[in-house]
């Protein structure tokens, strides 16, 4: 049900809708994003962080809920673990079961090592079966990897590691052609070409789409062929340790059975860390759009046994979260819904910025027009949203668009009796990936600790300080393909030591001396409110 204040608002909305149908807004410049930027991007406000004190991070800008995880006390201290008692022993353990570790799996698989997955919830439980809009890949005749690189270059704030992001644009094509030969069931035009769209700050088409539930669809495939080749997935078993040898490599990791609370020792001779995002850790109060599961666990695994972060101050909040209604506070309403037509409009039904501006600068405008500027449209439970005006999409192209192109978000509304097609639909940031994780190199591995490698949302650095649409879905399956080829290249070459976990009281010894004193433990697993109504 709209309140009577929301249904006043949407007839001035309805009342600009003919004026804004292809009207030309103009792009900010530089010097106005950076403004904009300073003074409403939840990554400016001081209070949402805190400074490192230890590690290899130390004296560096941390969002206070990360810092808290990474400088907190292990969960085997004061449990009596037998390193000798080996319960799965394999050349490659992959810790995460999203669509990074199913391609690092699958191509490790295929180079010929012994992988095994270890996942926390079950495999395909991770952020990339929520992604929605699509896969950016520069594979048509108009467009280069080149452009790619220049887009999110400047998207990410001429940040990203440009040779992580060379890797990124370069493999694009090849990794659309490998998903697609693996079945995934792309859009595609009646001659077999596939259907590209925009997204925010994209200068060509480049969004290779499966309706609105891409990451879904490239899961199912993913997830199929793991199952196919016959790579062993030990789900519900969380990584909370790595396990170093006495050459201060890595050798596998302690593993929790989430259900008995067992430990169990993996011994390998290559780990891949693929443990997605952190947007349950609900930074500065904001909802997610992550996956149950997203709690930063891979960077407090590797921070511990002494790998650097990058960007780890850096987060990206999707413009369009859910504002309304309640049930769905902070799910996604993908970019897919701007790229097609619909404008984001004030409660005066005012265009208040370029449709297609970047993800950060979206954000902050939002939250500019709902707190300084008035304008927002208040929710029943306290919060604002402004509109996303969905019923332009088919008055540009034509009745059935939206039941063609964004199926899944028409139901997810028409469930709650809001019927996108008639109605706009409130919208407010909500906290949807890290732009940060941990450091690597362009072969995947992490800069200090010798065979530990990261590939998906654990790493940091691919796309700078802010990530376009699409080119998440795209990091799994690149650096995913390549940890996993790499991994398998790697583990022939591989003498393990003796396996050791002195680096865990070593840490604990640092967290003393630097006057770091508190209960909680880490890695998180899951969120607090998991737990709520355990009995
Ligand atoms: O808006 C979206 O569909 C999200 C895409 C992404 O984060 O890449």
């Amino acid at each position: 049900m709209l309140t009577q204040e929301m249904l006043d608002s949407i007839k001035k909305v309805e009342a600009t809708r003919p004026s804004r149908i292809g009207a030309d807004l103009r792009r900010m410049d530089a010097d106005e994003k950076h403004n904009l930027l300073k003074q409403y991007h939840p990554d400016y406000k001081e209070s949402g962080f805190s400074t490192l004190v230890m590690g290899p991070n130390k004296g560096e800008k941390v969002p206070v809920e990360l810092g808290e995880l990474l400088q907190a006390n292990s969960r085997l201290l004061g449990v009596d673990l037998d390193l000798n008692q080996i319960d799965y022993d394999v050349d490659v353990l992959v810790i995460g079961g999203g669509g990074a570790g199913a391609s690092a799996a699958i191509e490790a698989h295929k180079g010929g090592a012994n992988v095994m997955i270890a996942t926390k919830l079950r495999i395909g439980d991770a952020n990339t079966m929520m992604a929605e809009g699509g896969i950016q890949a520069a594979d048509k005749e108009n467009d280069s990897p080149q452009r790619h690189f220049l887009d999110a270059f400047g998207g990410g704030h001429y940040a990203a590691k440009p040779e992580l992001l060379k890797k990124l644009v370069m493999e694009a094509p090849e990794a659309i052609q490998w998903l697609n030969d693996l079945g995934v069931m792309f859009d595609k035009n009646p001659d077999g070409t596939m259907v590209t769209t925009h997204g925010g700050g994209t200068s060509r088409k480049r969004m290779h789409a499966c309706a609105d539930y891409s990451g879904a669809e490239i899961m199912r495939v993913l997830r199929d062929e793991v199952i196919n080749r016959g790579i062993t997935v030990v789900d519900f078993t969380s990584a909370v340790e790595l396990i170093l040898d006495d050459k201060g490599q890595v050798a596998g990791a302690v593993l929790q059975n989430m259900e008995t609370g067992e430990y169990l020792v993996a011994r390998a001779k290559v780990v891949i860390i693929a443990t997605g995002g952190a947007g349950r850790l609900h930074y500065q109060g904001f909802p997610t759009s992550n996956h149950y599961g997203a709690t930063a666990d891979g960077l407090v695994l590797g921070y511990r046994v002494g790998a650097p972060l990058l960007y780890q101050d850096t987060i990206q909040y999707h413009p369009t979260g859910v504002a309304y209604p309640a049930q769905l506070f902070g799910a996604l309403v993908t970019e897919k819904v701007r790229s097609v037509g619909a404008m984001l409009v004030n409660c005066d039904g005012e265009a208040f910025m370029h449709p297609l501006e970047t993800r950060d600068v979206a954000a902050a405008s939002i939250i500019r027009e709902c707190s300084d500027r008035g304008k927002g449209v208040p929710t029943p439970g306290g919060g604002f949203g402004v509109w996303l005006d969905t019923p332009m999409i088919e008055m540009i192209h034509g009745k059935g668009t939206i039941e063609k192109r964004i199926p899944a978000m028409l139901r997810m509304y028409l469930n709650y009796d809001i019927d996108m097609r008639e109605v706009p639909i409130l919208v407010y940031p909500t906290l949807h990936y890290q732009n940060g994780g941990l450091e690597i190199n362009a072969d995947c591995a992490t800069k200090t600790i010798h065979n530990l490698m990261v590939a998906g949302e654990a790493v940091g650095g691919i796309h700078g300080r802010n990530r376009l649409m699409g080119n998440s879905l795209l990091d799994i399956i690149v650096f995913g393909r390549d940890a996993g080829k790499a991994a398998a290249a790697r583990c022939n070459e591989v003498e393990l030591g003796t396996m050791t976990l002195e680096h865990v009281e070593k840490f604990a010894k640092e967290l003393e001396e630097a006057g770091v004193h508190n209960d909680k433990v880490s890695p998180l697993l899951l969120p607090p409110y998991a737990h709520e109504g355990r009995h």
